[in-house]
């Protein structure tokens, strides 16, 4: 089943003389248990696509599908809550909040979506374990290191069962001996079922894909677009 299918899709910014073009008539299905990367130069239109996937803007043009549902035909609310429970972020500026512990940033998804504390707790741990973040999750932001401030940006992507993971430049700020553990818990998550599209600039990170897409100036590359081997992986 296709987890997330784009057709047609196109996101203009602003008008008239300060008209962009950041997305032009793309068309992108990933299905459950695929893994995506996302490559291609600054300004390409990467964030804003994985911002149309999620939900978290709207295209001038073509439709979004997540999990067959047509993110157009939502209201507010429904929308928030497809954001909440089928799909999950990793932001490229990781947006956690500076008031919240990382296990708290972590279990806010679970909450906003109804889940008790106690087992919000419980999965948010879980997961910050996953990550090799147990003994800071007691910790803000603020007095985490970057390459730890993105792991817990991973770990609140990754709690829950989101069938959708979005992850913006996920290994950025990482060593490279962590963010393999990154990419292998993505992989992870795709071998449970789940749809990945990551947006990196290392190649050697979208050699983990099943995979990758190129976008040049808001079109994706068709020629570029070829499955890699397994040998690459
Ligand atoms: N809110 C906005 N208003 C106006 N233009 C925007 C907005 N968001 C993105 N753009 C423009 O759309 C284009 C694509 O931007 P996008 O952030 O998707 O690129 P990107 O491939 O993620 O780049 P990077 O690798 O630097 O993160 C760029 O030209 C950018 O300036
Ligand atoms: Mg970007």
């Amino acid at each position: 089943m296709n987890v997330l299918e784009m057709a047609g899709v196109t996101r203009d910014h602003g008008t008239g003389a300060a008209l962009v073009r950041a997305l032009r008539g793309v068309d992108l299905t990933v299905a459950e248990g695929e893994f995506v990367a996302v490559m291609g130069p600054s300004g390409s239109g990467k964030s804003t696509l994985l911002r149309l996937a999620g939900g978290l803007d709207r295209p001038t043009e073509g439709t979004v599908r997540v999990a067959g549902t047509d993110l157009a035909a939502l209201d507010g609310r429904r929308l928030a809550a497809v954001r909440r429970r089928d799909a999950g972020y990793v932001f490229q500026d990781l947006n956690l909040i500076a008031t919240l512990t990382a296990a708290e940033n972590v279990m806010l998804p679970l909450e906003l979506d109804g889940v008790r504390t106690r087992r919000a707790r419980a999965e948010a741990l879980a997961v910050l374990e996953r990550v090799g973040l147990a003994d800071v999750a007691g910790r803000f932001p603020d007095d985490l290191s970057g390459g730890q401030r993105q792991r817990v940006a991973i770990a609140r992507a990754l709690v829950g069962e989101r069938r959708l993971v979005l992850a913006d430049e996920p290994t950025g700020a990482l060593d490279s001996v962590t963010g393999d553990d990154v990419l292998r818990l993505l992989r992870a998550r795709c071998a449970d079922g789940a749809a990945c599209l990551m947006v990196t600039h290392d190649a050697r990170h979208a050699a983990w894909a099943d995979r990758v897409i190129f976008l040049y100036d808001g079109r994706i590359d068709a020629s570029a677009a070829a499955p890699l081997p397994e040998a690459a992986r």
